[in-house]
């Protein structure tokens, strides 16, 4: 496939308006001011079947749709640009590499729903691509596609540039606005949603980068060339891929939504590591369940991932080879999740400390029989129990990987050691 959203990044200077321009950067923001009303770009999205790059796969149009048409206050955009799920890092490179892309996506997107205001709330950690946004978010006001009145339209947008402090939690829509008003990222109870009482209290739609960056394409190439793109109807457009762990070559890479994942870590990857053997795949971050090598043929879209068992997410894709203990890795999900729970929730906040106890006790030879079981019991009490999705997410991958290789995690048990780094005994 022609690179569509990464079309630029290895243009020298491509992070320059001047370069961004002269491959025809900001013609789609012209289009959809000049062309077209707000309700014909949520339409065009709608119609796109673009669904949300930041996790769940929600349709954008649709989410577009539920901001109020009339305005009694300010309306806002939150570009989310937190990306702290393990194993993604595909945001950073549009921010790092194409940050007017990122712009243009976000300027076209506000005009679609009438925001007044665009966040864009960007992780802590990301100081090169903080740096390099507030630059570019300075260039386009200089050249008119931000601020007053831009390129004429009567439309005036101002982008917000705003650091978080690298919690994996403010990438959570609802914690996310918290943390926009200043306050402790934690996520808020639903109903309200965003849309109804957002930042300030004011309706508000949260987008990814990557969702984002897909609409100036589908304004300015047209709704059928997007949905050519794509391995199905439900499916359409280009995705980013991010590929780590124990592949030859990993990294983001590009093609169409829905490609089999055997194609992106043997083709574009280059293999399992030394060519040893696929033990196990985490196809969309640490929140996603565990596949196994007999399912790389699974094509990646949200509804074929979904029905393997495991989910897209935000299509980061994690491979361990045969030399991972499984349990070790169970550990180190755990210890993650353990350390950036919120807190609020007693079955996220307790739950996530006694997983990390017991699987720890687990690796070091030291678990009972009982204990597996005991395992998916607190994990049933977490799943569904709490206020975000985090309490679900942080039981994915233990879960399928007590499930699917519950024969290591015993052989733990009764050897009393770990078969692989020796520890316990
Ligand atoms: C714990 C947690 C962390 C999340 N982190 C991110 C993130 O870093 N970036 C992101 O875009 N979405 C993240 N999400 C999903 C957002 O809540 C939201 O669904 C998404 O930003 C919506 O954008 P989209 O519709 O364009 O996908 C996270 C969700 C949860 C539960
Ligand atoms: S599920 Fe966990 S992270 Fe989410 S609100 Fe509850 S305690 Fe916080």
């Amino acid at each position: 496939m022609q690179p569509v959203l990464t079309k630029n990044i290895n243009t020298p200077d491509s992070h320059r308006l001047s370069v961004y321009e002269a491959n025809g950067g900001y013609q789609a923001l012209k289009k959809a001011l000049t062309q077209m009303k707000p309700q014909d770009v949520i339409d065009a999205v709608k119609a796109s079947g673009l669904r949300g790059r930041g996790g769940a796969g929600f349709p954008c149009g649709v989410k577009w749709n539920f901001m109020p048409k009339e305005k009694k206050g300010p309306h806002y955009l939150a570009c989310n640009a937190d990306e702290g799920e393990p194993g993604t890092f595909k945001d950073i490179v549009l921010m790092n590499k194409d940050p007017h892309l990122v712009i243009e996506g976000c300027a076209i997107s506000s005009y679609a729903i009438q925001a007044d205001t665009c966040f864009i709330y960007i992780r802590g950690e990301f100081w090169d691509g903080y740096k390099i946004l507030k630059e570019a978010i300075a260039e386009a006001e200089r050249a008119g596609y931000l601020g007053e009145n831009i390129l004429g339209s009567g439309y005036s947008l101002r982008m917000i540039l705003y650091k978080g402090a690298g919690a994996y939690i403010c990438g959570e829509e609802t914690s996310l606005m918290e943390s926009t008003e200043s306050n402790r990222g934690m996520p808020r109870l639903r109903p309200p949603v965003p849309a109804q009482r957002g930042i300030y209290g004011h309706p508000t739609t949260v987008n990814n980068v990557e969702t984002l960056s897909n609409v100036p394409f589908i304004v300015e190439r047209g709704v059928d060339w997007y949905k050519s793109l794509g391995t199905n109807e439900r499916n359409t457009g280009p995705k980013l891929y991010c590929l780590s762990g124990h592949v030859e070559r990993p990294g983001v890479y590009e093609d169409e939504l829905g490609i089999p994942l055997r194609k992106i870590i043997e083709e574009y990857g280059g293999g399992v590591r030394g060519g040893k053997k696929l033990k196990a795949v985490c196809p969309g971050g640490t929140s996603s369940a565990f596949m196994t090598p007999d399912q790389i043929d699974t094509p990646m879209d949200f509804d074929s991932v979904m029905e393997a068992g495991s989910m897209l997410g935000s299509a980061a894709i994690v491979v361990l080879d045969e030399t991972v203990c499984l349990v070790q890795a169970a550990v180190n999900v755990m210890e993650f999740y353990h350390h950036e729970s919120c807190g609020q929730c007693t079955p996220c906040r307790e739950g996530c400390g006694w997983l990390l106890k017991i699987l720890r006790r687990i690796e070091a030879g030291k678990g009972a029989k009982e204990d597996l079981d005991l395992l998916l019991d607190i994990m049933d009490n977490m799943k569904g129990n709490t206020i975000c999705a985090f309490g679900d997410g942080a039981c994915m991958a233990p879960e399928s990987l007590i499930r699917k290789w519950r024969p290591e995690f015993e052989a733990h048990i009764t050897g009393k050691r770990c078969p692989f780094n020796g520890r316990g005994g």
